[in-house]
This record gives C-alpha cells, structure tokens and sequence, in this order.
C-alpha cells in the first residue's frame, strides 16, 4: 500500500471531512494508495485539539501555512480555505512542489484562476485537481456510464443545480461566505457552481452563451456582533446557457442554478438529462432512486432504480445499503489519490475536476455577471 503524506491548510469544514475518508480509509478495500495526514495549518487553533485527538500521525501544527510548505516530509496538501486565499496558498503549495487538492472555485475570480494554472505549467509535476464530490454518488456514475456509452443520443435539454434553503432566515448573521471581499463577486455561483458545471463540463456539453439572471435576496443582515451589515453577495442564480456538445456539435439549452435561498431545499443537487434516444434524473434528495425512460418508439415510461453501493471506487460497504454525502466525499478522494498514483481515472466520470474544468467555470461565471450586468446574453 502507496501512502502519500498529507497536509492541510484549513481546517475547517471541509478540512474535517477530508480528515474523516482519510481515517475510513478501510472501507476501500480494493485502493493501493492511502492518505496519511501528517500535518495541519489553520490560522485558529481552537480547531486543532479534534485534529490531535484522532489522528496519531499529524506531527506538525502551525498557524503559519508557509511552515506546512516548508515541511519536506508533506508531499500532497489540500487546501480548503476562504476564495480569497485560494491564489495566494494554491501558487505557494505548487511553488514548494507539492500536489494540490483545492477547493472550488478554484480562485476567487477569473484573474486568480488564472494565476493559479500560469502557476501550475510551471511545475507540471505536481498533480493538481478541484474538488467536487457529488458525481461519486453511484446513481450519477451510472448516468456517466449513460454518456460515454452514447445512450442519451441527441441531447435535446440539461437541467442541472444545486439548492440550499440556510439563508432563507434573514436573521442568519453574516459569515465570511457573505462578503464579496472575502467571497467573491460570483456569490452563490462561486460556491456552488462548480458542483452543477462537473458532469456537463466532463461530458464535453460547453456553452457558449449565458443569459444570467441573479439576485441578491437579502442584502443586509445582522453582523453576529449586535449590529447590521451589508450582505452584497448573490444568493441566487439562474444560468440559461446555449450549450453545445462537443461529440456532435449539436447545441441544446442548459439551465443551470446554484441557490442558497432555496425554500425547502438543503444541499439538493441535480442533474436531468433528456435525449432523443434516453433520458434520466437523479436528485440527492432521494439518493437511491435513479429515473431513466428509454425511448423505442413505444410508450414512454420513466423506470425507477433504487441504486445502492455501485461505487466508482469498490466498498467494503453491502451493494444494498444506501449511500451518503460522507461516502461522496471518500470516493472522491479515492479518485484523487487513485489518479495521482496511476495517471488516469478508471473511466471519464470517476475523476476530480480538473484545473482546465474550473477554468471553463470562470468564464461562465464571469459571462454570467456580465449577462446580469448588462441584461443580455453574453458569449463565454
Ligand atoms: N466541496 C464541498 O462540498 C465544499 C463545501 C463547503 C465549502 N467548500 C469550499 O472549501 C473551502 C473552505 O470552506 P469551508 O466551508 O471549509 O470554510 P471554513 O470557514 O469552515 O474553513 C476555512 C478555514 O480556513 C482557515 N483559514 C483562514 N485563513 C487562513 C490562513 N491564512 N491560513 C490557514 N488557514 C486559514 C479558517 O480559520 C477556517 O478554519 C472554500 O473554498 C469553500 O468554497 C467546499
């Protein structure tokens, strides 16, 4: 068994739940590589008690991420930190020749992004990827078996989002996620958007145009300090793209959305695809149930497959029992660290996002602000 040793930089969240995989590491057990988390970074240490506290490899604990940087043994970081670092730590790990799983949106605007893959062609050695995990739960690795295989025919529609209802209490103070400053102009489409543009962006379905239209639903809330401040970020957003699919050349409408006032709706993500020859549907609001009609020219009924542990990456859990967003978040990693060791995904859609896919996400989402801006549809 390959171990890869680890850093983290940000050990919030996200870091916590890359943690976790990596202390599951046993339901996998068909993976030749394995993570070690051998050192953290955050620049609040109430967080690093929980770290130290399961996880008897972590040798190193600093505030300062330049010192992670500077630790020889750490070979593969993951950096999970506000949009606004992203340039600024993504560019420092690639400089110190380290691997990088970043966060999404992969810089906090096109410039950053930008910045971020001239940083990368100059250190082709490391193996660079952004994460997404929701295209690991089995009912939409089985939609991805679907499109290489041809078995949509011509795309006639996608539909495609992610919805969350947390900022529909406008009582919700204000966190970081909130500040353009810190968050980015894109708002709901910085944080979400990469998570609905994955599977189209890696079934080649590229648009070309956007008409964007965006709101900003509550534009001040309390500061969590007892008084009131601007909340200037978009919370909702509503993409129609002109997509086109670049097997065919055919072009079809995408809608995408990416909304965090959702009524309802808490981490709902979707993706519905209608063809000519097949179409289906998958919501992580029923995560078993897969919808498919195929299409023969007879009547046209949608069937209903309870999918269970059909993973890209072969678990020790039972085929019947049902998967969740901490399965996701595992087989995701799995892809990262699989792709790191062997050069390529197993197939087209058990991979990470690549830095290439997040560069197409900045140009639709720096269309989209542009659509919003000017009221018109705007080439990507
Ligand atoms: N893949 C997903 O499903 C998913 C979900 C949520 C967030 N994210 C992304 O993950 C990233 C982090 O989000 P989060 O929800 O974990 O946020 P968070 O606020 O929970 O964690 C971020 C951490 O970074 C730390 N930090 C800030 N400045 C730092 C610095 N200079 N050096 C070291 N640490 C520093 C903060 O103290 C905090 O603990 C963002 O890019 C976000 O978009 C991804």
């Amino acid at each position: 068994m390959k171990r890869i040793a680890f850093g983290i930089i940000g050990c919030g969240l996200m870091g916590r739940e890359f943690a976790s995989a990596a202390a599951r590491w046993c339901h996998l057990p068909e993976m030749d590589v394995r993570p070690e988390i051998v050192a953290i970074c955050d620049t609040d240490p109430r967080l690093f008690p929980w770290y130290a506290g399961n996880f008897s490899s972590i040798r190193q604990m600093t505030r300062d991420y330049r010192e992670l940087l500077k630790n020889p043994e750490v070979e593969a970081v993951y950096c999970a930190v506000p949009h606004n670092l992203h340039r600024e730590v993504y560019c420092a790990t690639l400089e110190a020749g380290k691997h990088l799983m970043g966060e999404k949106p992969f810089g906090i605007d096109r410039d950053a992004n930008a910045a971020i893959l001239a940083c990368m062609a100059k250190h082709p050695n490391a193996f660079v990827r952004c994460s997404s995990e929701f295209p690991f739960y089995p009912a939409v690795q089985k939609i991805g078996r679907m499109i290489e295989a041809g078995e949509f025919g011509r795309i006639i529609e996608v539909n495609a989002g992610f919805l969350h209802s947390s900022d529909l209490d406008p009582q919700k103070p204000l966190n970081w996620k909130r500040m353009v400053e810190i968050n980015g102009e894109y708002g709901c489409l910085g944080d979400l958007g990469m998570h609905v543009c994955h599977v189209p962006f890696r079934a080649g379905w590229i648009p070309r145009t956007v008409r964007a239209v965006l709101s900003n639903l509550v534009p001040r809330r309390p500061d969590g300090k007892g008084g009131i401040a601007p909340c200037e970020t978009w919370d909702n957003a509503t993409l129609l793209c002109d997509a086109v699919d670049s097997r065919t050349g055919d072009n079809f409408p995408m809608i995408l959305k990416t909304q965090r006032i959702a009524p309802g709706e808490k981490d709902t993500w979707y993706l519905e695809i209608l063809g000519m020859k097949s179409s289906a549907r998958f919501s992580t609001k029923n995560p078993k149930r897969l919808e498919v009609l195929n299409y023969n020219g007879g009547e046209q009924i949608w069937g209903q497959i309870d999918v269970g542990q059909d993973t890209a990456f072969k678990s020790i859990t039972g085929g019947i029992f049902a998967f969740g967003f901490s399965d996701s978040i595992l087989q995701m990693w799995a892809a990262f660290l699989h792709e790191l060791r062997h050069g390529r995904p197993p197939s087209q859609f058990a991979g990470c996002v690549t830095p290439e896919e997040t560069a197409l996400s900045h140009r639709l989402f720096t269309a989209a602000l542009e659509s919003q801006r000017s009221g018109t549809t705007v080439g990507v």
